[in-house]
């Protein structure tokens, strides 16, 4: 076996992994449609058609385009009837995005541990938190991993508290045969560009709800009523709301990403079936439990490093020097109950004083020890649909290579 590349040997990467533009002609052919239309504006025009396609897809009865996913996630929490003092539980590795949501309506960030096995919500931990103020579950199918839905749908059952899912990272993964989104009372979904659908920013709220949709789509456009019905200058501003209105040229985009997106998901599964047929074998090495029923819209796969020697830092390293992609965080805030947002309660730039609907509010930074140690252990395996065969066949290959070393595997 070769040596490592850390202590000098070859590297089993030594070129870059393939990443060509994934905006191509049908983009631009959408754009110059919308440009010619001249109507830049939405609601209505190429948003609408955007939101009609993706309900179609998704099998969902109403989309909201809205301008980023942390948008969608206020928007939807909003029209759910979350409000000041309202409980909404979530877990402290997501994008802060699903935090400020909860933030912006004054409703209180309460944090539920991770299942370690699936590195999601652990249903019992969401349990747990569950007080008379509770409102919402936020359900994060976080790196694209179906949540157990069924133990959060009885939990809602038994308790009345409604199931949000963050979509931000999972559009077109699965449950039980049903696209993630349309299973929990509504779903936000991010499109910034990292996402399996992009439109450099943006995201859309989904329900199947007509109360909740005729509610996002007044908050999403400070309430004002473009059904023609109300005219102008006597719109009647029902209640406070903020402009969340995307562009046709963002539409224009979604769309042609909504067309490449079965494509996407399928050849991501290529790569992930990939990993866990040629590295399941590994030991201390974890790949994440796909909940029964689930299929994942896969994303970098948060696998563990479980061994104790040599160090993880040891490993990382190692993997680093042979070109892999291995990621060793999940969230650009790591454990958000570490942030100085959340440790601090500092809600405004410039005043420190918390505002009154805080107040109350204790935060335990070491309450969800499961996020901590799936972040001090994390190897996040390299999973893009435009990476080409060989980058996959390289990166197992060392991977494989720095198990031998450590551990004498073959
Ligand atoms: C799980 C999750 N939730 C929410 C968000 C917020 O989305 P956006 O960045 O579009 O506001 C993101 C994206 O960063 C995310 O990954």
């Amino acid at each position: 076996m070769d040596e490592l590349a850390i202590n000098g040997g070859p590297m089993a990467k030594p070129t870059p992994y393939a990443r060509p533009n994934r905006y191509g002609e049908e983009e631009l052919a959408l754009l110059r449609e919308v440009i010619e239309s001249g109507r830049l504006m939405g609601p209505g025009g190429m948003v609408a058609r955007f939101e009609q396609e993706v309900a179609e897809a998704f099998g969902a009865r109403h989309v909201v385009m809205v301008t980023s996913g942390t948008a969608a996630l206020h928007t939807a929490l909003a029209a759910l009837g979350v409000s000041e003092g309202h409980e909404v539980i979530t877990t402290p590795v997501t994008d802060i995005g699903t935090v400020a949501a909860i933030l912006a309506l004054h409703a209180i960030p309460v944090f539920a541990d991770l299942d370690p096995d699936t590195t999601l919500i652990s249903p019992q931990s969401a349990r747990e938190r569950i007080t008379e103020r509770t409102r919402v579950v936020i359900a994060v199918h976080m790196a694209g991993l179906p949540c157990p839905m069924d133990e959060l749908l009885t939990l809602g059952e038994e308790t009345g508290v409604l199931i949000l899912e963050d979509c931000a990272q999972a559009h077109g993964g699965t449950w039980q045969g049903r696209k993630l989104g349309t299973i929990g009372h509504a779903a936000g979904f991010s499109m910034n560009e990292s996402k399996q659908m992009s439109t450099g920013d943006g995201g859309f709220v989904m329900t199947d709800d007509d109360e909740t949709a005729r509610i996002a789509t007044l908050f999403h456009d400070k309430t004002y009523v473009r059904d023609g019905s109300i005219g102008y200058g006597d719109q009647p501003i029902p209640f406070f709301a903020l402009n969340y209105r995307p562009t046709c040229l963002q539409a224009a985009v979604g769309l042609a990403q909504l067309h490449k997106l079965d494509g996407l998901v399928a050849r991501r599964d290529e790569i992930a079936r990939r990993y866990y047929a040629e590295l399941g074998d590994l030991p201390h090495l974890k790949l994440p439990r796909i909940v029964d029923g689930g299929q994942p819209s896969w994303w970098p796969i948060p696998a563990r490093y479980t061994g104790e020697e040599p160090a993880y830092e040891e490993i990382t390293r190692a993997l680093g020097a042979e070109g892999l992609s291995v990621g060793t965080r999940m969230g650009p805030a790591g454990n958000i109950l570490r942030t100085e947002l959340i440790r601090t309660k500092r809600y405004y730039p410039l005043t420190d004083e918390v505002p009154a609907f805080w107040r109350e509010a204790a935060y335990d930074p070491d309450s969800c020890p499961n996020a901590d140690a799936l972040q001090a252990s994390l190897l996040r395996l390299p999973v893009d649909q435009r990476y080409t065969d060989e980058d996959i066949e390289q990166t197992i290959a060392g991977i494989r290579k720095v198990w031998g070393h450590y551990f004498g595997t073959t």
